[in-house]
């Protein structure tokens, strides 16, 4: 497996990252909202190191192909969030590609009363995005390769190395 984020460096990155939320929060409560499965590892990481009164909570969000969803609907289940009405919102993902899941999830919880929602992610693709969407916090800037690693899967192996790394062809 070639090393793309050494475990060192996604330290370093990811504690700066905790005091960047912390400045833009400035001792407001903040609800963290994980994106399972692959928001794990970096969620576990960095909300430790983010020193703001703060809770914790999950949604899923999958892309579908059965026959009771169209190709590639976006499937969003929310059924252990908290009451978010009035609450300031960070998601957390693993990855941002092209874009489509965090556009959906954000919207999803406005709709839900979030007060404010922002988002955090641990790596972004350069050249794969296919909506308009601006993170507001981002770990770090890839090429277009597939990862897997720190909580990134490939048919759900591999979420545990504690590194980023690039899987070799075929898997
Ligand atoms: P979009 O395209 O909606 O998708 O931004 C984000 C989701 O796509 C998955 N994804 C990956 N998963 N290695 C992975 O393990 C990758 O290189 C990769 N690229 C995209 C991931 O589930 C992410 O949340």
């Amino acid at each position: 497996m070639e090393m793309l984020i050494t475990a060192d460096d996604l330290r370093t990155r990811i504690d700066r990252m905790a005091g960047e939320i912390a400045r833009a929060y400035a001792g407001r409560p903040v609800t963290a909202v994980g994106i399972l499965t692959g928001c794990v590892v970096f969620m576990a990481d960095l909300i430790r190191r983010i020193d703001l009164p703060l809770r914790v909570a999950f949604l899923t969000a999958s892309s579908y192909r059965g026959t009771a969803t169209a190709p590639g609907q976006l499937v969003i289940r929310d059924d252990f969030l908290p009451d978010l009405t009035g609450r300031h919102v960070l998601v957390l993902d693993d990855i941002l590609d092209t874009g489509k899941t965090l556009t959906r999830v954000v919207a999803h919880l406005v709709d839900r009363g979030a007060e404010s929602v922002k988002v955090g992610v641990l790596l972004r693709k350069i050249g794969r995005q296919e909506v308009p969407f601006e993170p507001d916090f981002v770990g770090f800037t890839i090429p277009d390769k597939f990862v897997v690693g720190y909580g990134l899967d490939y048919n759900d192996e591999y979420r545990h190395l504690p590194y980023v790394g690039v899987l070799p062809a075929g898997g």
